[in-house]
């Protein structure tokens, strides 16, 4: 995730969960963000200011009278610097001040002076959780505009079970992101297709490919940042599946082709980056193949080629953007050529299976990508996730070439 040049306000109020702000702050600095820390005194006792500081690389904001301190740097300034707040662990006791507008130690009054969006990240018991002062006070916080990113379900510190642990670190950087993020492609629908596919000749056995989806899931976690609606379908893939995006799960080419053509017609872009099996076995036998002796042969059958199908199908859809991958081990551009212009493309992203770090399974990339009018944008080496929003770029400059 890109963050540089980007400055948050983390607070950090006194739960147990407190020691978990120590990591949340340290991805947010490795990510290129400026974080300003306020504690309030109660965070003190779970985890310590140094800790903090160090992780921050910036003097953590405690004492509201601390002639020193705000004489470096006041709250109504930390509060007004930050172009995001984020409570992380917050607390039934803090979620309580800033639902009735109470000021009265650094954090509370910094909320108060801010003009930045608020993100609050409840973490406490669940019975504290659930109380109707608490829910009531988490429903004022969202009708004052504040978002609130919801608990998890798990075994608490407390040893009871149920909601109230602070959400998984992932899904607040993902959510940080996505409150950091123009939100580019609101009002827009789209498809992305990801991962293999898996093509069996018995009950226990598939004919597939390395990839591992990893291009599609970040072409749809930028996407849904960007507030787009996403639906991404996808071949069997062991990721975790992106926040605010509808997943369709899906084994084979054929019901990747079916799941795909119900969606198609409601899409404005449409991205298949899965790696589809172009063949699958004439038969499936229905109980696991028995060794035997001599060869065993297996007859393969051409698959549908779904972007093929799209391609061909586009004036008749709703679709003002469609682009596919060229996944090639030789004559990359020829090949790629071939396809924008077969599959009747807008552009397509060639990449270079041969080449060290980019391809299946890697977090990295480097691809180019091929327009209609001959032109190529050879991007440099980069992470899957910066290709991805890279890719989104180019979807947004032809969708405006394209708004009337
Ligand atoms: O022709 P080739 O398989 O190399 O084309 C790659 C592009 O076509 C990718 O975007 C891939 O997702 C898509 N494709 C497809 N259905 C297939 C084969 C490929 O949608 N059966």
């Amino acid at each position: 995730m890109g963050m540089s040049g980007k400055s948050l306000l983390v607070g950090v109020s006194g739960g147990i969960a407190a020691y978990k702000s120590a990591e949340l702050v340290r991805s947010l600095v490795k990510c290129g963000a400026s974080v300003q820390v306020v504690m309030t005194r109660n965070a003190t006792h779970f985890i310590t200011p140094l800790t903090l500081q160090v992780l921050s690389e910036q003097p953590v904001c405690l004492d509201l009278f601390d002639l020193e301190a705000e004489s470096q740097i006041g709250h109504i300034q930390a509060a007004r610097a930050a172009e995001l707040i984020v409570v992380a662990p917050a607390t039934a006791n803090i979620i309580a001040k800033m639902a009735a507008g109470i000021a009265d130690d650094y954090l509370t009054t910094a909320i108060l002076a801010a003009t930045a969006p608020v993100l609050v990240c409840p973490a406490m018991n669940v019975k504290m959780f659930e109380h109707p002062a608490t829910q009531r006070n988490l429903g004022t916080l969202k009708d004052l505009g504040y978002h609130v990113l919801d608990p998890d379900v798990g075994s608490m510190a407390c040893k009871e079970e149920g909601a109230g642990r602070l959400a998984d670190l992932s899904k607040i950087m993902e959510k940080i992101q996505t409150l950091l993020t123009t939100p580019s492609l609101a009002g827009l629908k789209v498809l992305i297709s990801a991962g293999p596919t898996w093509e069996p000749f018995d009950p226990v056995r598939f004919i597939t490919n390395p990839s591992s989806g990893k291009m599609g899931f970040a072409l749809a976690r930028v996407a849904a940042r960007r507030a787009a609606e996403v639906h991404l379908v996808t071949g069997p893939v062991s990721l975790a599946p992106p926040s605010e995006v509808t997943l369709h799960r899906v084994v084979t080419a054929r019901e990747m082709q079916h799941q795909i053509e119900e969606l198609a017609a409601h899409m404005d872009v449409i991205i298949m980056s899965a790696a589809v099996g172009d063949y699958r076995p004439s038969q499936t036998a229905p109980q696991k193949v028995k060794k035997i002796e001599g060869r065993q042969e297996v007859v393969l059958e051409k698959n549908p080629d779904i972007l093929l199908s799209l391609g061909r199908a586009r004036k008749d859809s709703k679709c003002r953007v469609l682009v596919g991958f060229a996944a090639e081990t030789e004559n990359l551009l020829e090949n790629a050529r071939e396809k924008l212009e077969k599959k009747n493309l807008d552009f397509i992203v060639a990449n270079n299976l041969t080449q060290r770090g980019s391809g299946f399974a890697t977090d990295t990339n480097q691809v180019k990508i091929l327009e209609r009018s001959g032109k190529i944008l050879e991007l440099p080496f980069m992470t899957k996730e910066e290709v991805a929003e890279r890719i989104w770029d180019h979807v947004e400059l032809f969708l405006e070439a394209k708004t009337p």
